[in-house]
């Protein structure tokens, strides 16, 4: 017979190797006089270097979801394991410190500052953290170079096209080295080549081992991912693993390329 911290090591093993869990999680909007149920009983577990896309209509529930992920929003009832820890009981504050040095996000809008570089709108995150202004600008540049921009470090937001401004964004979102990315929409304001070169960096990380989940209306960018779900009425309704996945590397050998 095992002796008993054993047992229990085998019992909590699933649960901390998945680096997202997801238990039973109901979420409710009050408006004062009406309540909106948002999510209703989701349950689901992400390992590391899954990369994940959810689907579903317009009000399912997909960014109340991401947001709770992203620690933005705690659950009202159920749990959310984030690396094996319950945060489902945080505040605010002990939210937005695991938020900044765990999570990653992307939007849809760039949300970049206008007036300040590539180099310094990826820096940003990094002013909470305690290190000192070299290491903090010599991770940004990295970070840039990471999504290919490294000759752009000194051009602001407005001397870049759409696709380089959210790659910028998708640096800025790992230069605190995060345990997952998070994507709301990352291509809904960008023409379909370029969408298709954010997804090849999104798998370029992914294939070193980044965790991403990203929501997209758009099945084609989807398949980019390595697993599906569809949320429907506040519920995940499917669960896929995607075959035949593209490589968006690939794929772009294939599009027209427009001039910069
Ligand atoms: N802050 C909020 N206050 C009240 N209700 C909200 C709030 N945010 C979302 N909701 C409601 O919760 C439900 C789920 O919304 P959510 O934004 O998660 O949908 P979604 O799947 O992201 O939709 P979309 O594809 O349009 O972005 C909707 O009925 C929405 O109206
Ligand atoms: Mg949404």
């Amino acid at each position: 017979m095992l002796p008993a911290n054993q047992v229990e090591e085998t019992i909590v093993a699933p649960a901390a190797s998945a680096v997202i869990r997801v238990e039973e999680v109901h979420k409710y909007y009050d408006l004062g006089e009406t309540r909106v149920h948002a999510l209703r009983g989701v349950s689901v577990a992400v390992g590391r270097g899954e990369f994940v896309a959810i689907m579903g209509a317009s009000g399912s529930g997909k960014s109340t979801f991401m947001n709770m992920l992203g620690c933005l929003d705690r659950p009202s009832s159920g749990r959310y394991l984030l690396e094996g820890m319950d945060v489902s009981q945080h505040d605010k504050r002990a939210l937005a410190f695991i938020r900044n040095q765990k999570i990653g996000f992307v939007f849809q809008g760039f949300n970049l500052l206008a007036r300040t570089t590539a180099l310094e709108n990826t820096e940003l995150p990094t002013l909470y953290a305690k290190i000192d202004k070299v290491e903090r600008q010599k991770r940004a540049a990295e970070a840039l170079a990471m999504v290919g921009l490294a000759d752009r470090a000194h051009h602001f937001p407005s001397q870049m096209s759409g696709g380089q401004q959210q790659r910028v964004a998708v640096a800025r979102a790992l230069v605190n080295r995060p345990s997952i990315l998070l994507a709301d929409e990352p291509t809904g304001n960008l023409d379909s080549r370029t969408s298709v070169e954010i997804m090849e960096i999104l798998q370029n990380l992914n294939d070193k081992g980044l965790t991403i989940v990203l929501v997209t209306h758009e099945l084609d960018i989807a398949q980019f991912a390595k697993r599906v779900l569809v949320f429907r009425d506040g519920k995940i309704r499917k669960d896929d693993v995607a075959v035949n996945r593209p490589i968006a590397r690939e794929i772009l050998k294939t599009l027209p390329t427009i001039d910069d």
